[in-house]
């Protein structure tokens, strides 16, 4: 398939916990993976301009799951390959030219944030099926997007049979309203918010509870969201029993549920 390097979100300098909200999620959800493979290797994906966020997370892997983790940082710009060696500290951390072949790595797990946005929708199943055909046995995909800083995002986890979940996730902090994660949700859904889509639907349902939760607002965002996933799941969407990560402002679905129809 087409493999096309395009930096315009990486212009300048790129926030360097960008990333952090979801290598929590990849440390408690991705840990056991990593710990049970063989060889406890990690690509970085489309790392960009500058490598902050794979020093980010091989820091975040080693301490959060095993120290001899390997992290490389695949860029199909070879510019930016060039720029990154600096920062490189071999064995645990390197940088290479690479795409969606993975330049020939067998990884466990592989991060690949805010890359296929820059694509297709139509190019997301070739670039999805790529990865996953070179996963190490047991490995994992995370394909996602999020914003400059890290407040909105969204993900998905997948195996070597397909899309597993989703995750959408906020700062709930700065969160108005669950409808700003349409925004950033991954390539496979952002064109599909639409009436008669179930990602329109779960949107509009996180929503609606949202609102429905005004009353929460003075014991603090955090406990709104809480009663707003709640409130989801009795209406039906199975949400995924995590209340640990609900509290971080994130939610995770099986992708059947959600999946483009
Ligand atoms: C917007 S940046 C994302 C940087 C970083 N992952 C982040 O989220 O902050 C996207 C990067 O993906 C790279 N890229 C695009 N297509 C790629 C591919 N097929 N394989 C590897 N890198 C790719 C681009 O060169 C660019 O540096």
């Amino acid at each position: 398939m087409r493999q096309r390097p395009l930096g315009v979100v990486t212009r300048g300098t790129t926030n360097p916990n960008r990333l952090r909200r979801v290598d929590n999620w990849l440390v408690e959800t991705c840990g056991d993976a990593l710990r049970a493979a063989a060889d406890p290797l990690v690509v970085d994906l489309g790392y960009g301009a500058t490598p902050v966020t794979a020093v980010e997370l091989r820091a975040r892997l080693a301490t959060g799951v095993r120290a001899d983790v390997r992290v490389v940082g695949l860029e199909i710009d070879p510019v930016r390959v060039a720029a990154a060696q600096p920062a490189a500290d071999p064995p645990g951390l390197a940088f290479a030219r690479g795409g969606f072949e993975l330049a020939g790595l067998r990884p466990a797990l592989v991060r690949a944030f805010n890359v296929l946005r820059q694509y297709d929708e139509s190019e997301v199943a070739d670039a999805w099926r790529t990865v996953i055909e070179r996963l190490a046995p047991g490995g994992l995909l995370v394909e996602g997007t999020c914003d400059e800083l890290g407040r909105l995002g969204s993900w998905v986890l997948l195996d070597a049979t397909g899309p597993r979940t989703l995750t959408l996730a906020a700062k709930l902090t700065t969160l108005d309203s669950p409808a700003q994660l349409a925004e950033r949700l991954p390539k496979a859904l952002i064109h599909r918010n639409v009436p008669g889509e179930r990602i329109h639907d779960l949107i509009r349902a996180l929503d609606d509870a949202w609102h429905a939760a005004a009353g929460y607002a003075p014991f603090g965002p955090r406990q709104r969201w809480l009663r707003t996933v709640t409130a989801v799941k009795q209406a039906g969407w199975p949400v995924l029993d995590r209340p640990r990560r609900w509290r971080h402002g994130e939610l995770t679905l099986p992708w059947p549920t959600i999946s483009p129809t």
